[in-house]
């Protein structure tokens, strides 16, 4: 069966993941390479149901409250439905998906309830449940967007502030986030991940320095 190409990418709340995403996609759309773009999760559709129950706070208001394998199931299911009813079929004529998080985030968001003598075999045990018996694609291409806990906090304020939307329960838990980049790093390493990295020589780097290593990884991952 013809395969395609899946490229994903992934980084906590304030990474910048949406404006990396969303300059990658004006890019492609220029170069005139044809894709499909996917976000998870989906919250307008009825597949994520216990998602919201979950990032609400109905199952408790911390994210400790539900354990990583059952969390990690509520987002599995999501994935699934959209590969099933969205996705699958352009994906297996060859087609270019391009994902603003995957089973990736559970790693760094649900892996953070773990301990580091715990994580391998939440890896494996996910990589088992979405790739092989869920049947979903394994991404070719993962980039991780590195940031620092401070920034990541202060673009997600000024977001809400903004946007005027309430804080859920992980955005809302400033050490659930930090262990969350501790998982980020973890993640990177078991899985082979591609990082790029959010500082140089000490300063911030900019935003359209990294979108061109972005998009010259996508470049090379397309032609392999
Ligand atoms: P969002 O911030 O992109 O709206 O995603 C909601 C939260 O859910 C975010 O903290 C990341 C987390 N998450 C998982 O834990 N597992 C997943 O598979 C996905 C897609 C998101
Ligand atoms: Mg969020």
């Amino acid at each position: 069966m013809a395969k395609g190409k899946l490229i994903v990418l992934e980084g906590i709340d304030g990474s910048g993941k949406s404006a990396q995403y969303r300059r990658l996609c004006a890019r492609l759309e220029k170069d005139q390479i044809a894709y499909t773009h996917i976000v998870f999760p989906r919250y307008d559709r009825e597949s994520s149901a216990l998602i919201r129950m979950y990032l609400g706070g109905q199952f408790g208001t911390h994210p400790d409250d539900v354990n990583a394998y059952t969390a990690s199931t509520f987002f599995s299911v999501d994935r699934f439905a959209s590969y099933q009813t969205e996705w699958k079929q352009i994906y297996e004529a060859g087609g270019l998906i391009l994902s603003d998080r995957y089973t990736t985030s559970n790693a760094v968001h649900q892996g953070s309830k773990l301990s580091d003598e715990e994580l391998p075999e939440y890896f494996s045990w996910l990589s088992d449940l979405e790739y092989r018996k869920m049947g979903l694609p394994e991404p070719d291409l993962v980039i991780y967007l590195d940031v620092d806990i401070e920034t990541s906090l202060a673009r997600m304020r000024r977001r809400q502030q903004k946007y005027g939307t309430s804080a859920d329960i992980h955005e809302k838990d400033v050490n659930y986030l930090e262990r969350c980049l501790h998982t980020a790093d973890r993640a990177c390493e078991y899985y082979g991940w591609t990082r790029i990295p959010f500082l140089r020589d000490g300063k911030e780097r900019e935003l359209d320095e990294k979108n061109n290593e972005i998009y010259e990884l996508i470049l090379r991952t397309i032609e392999k």
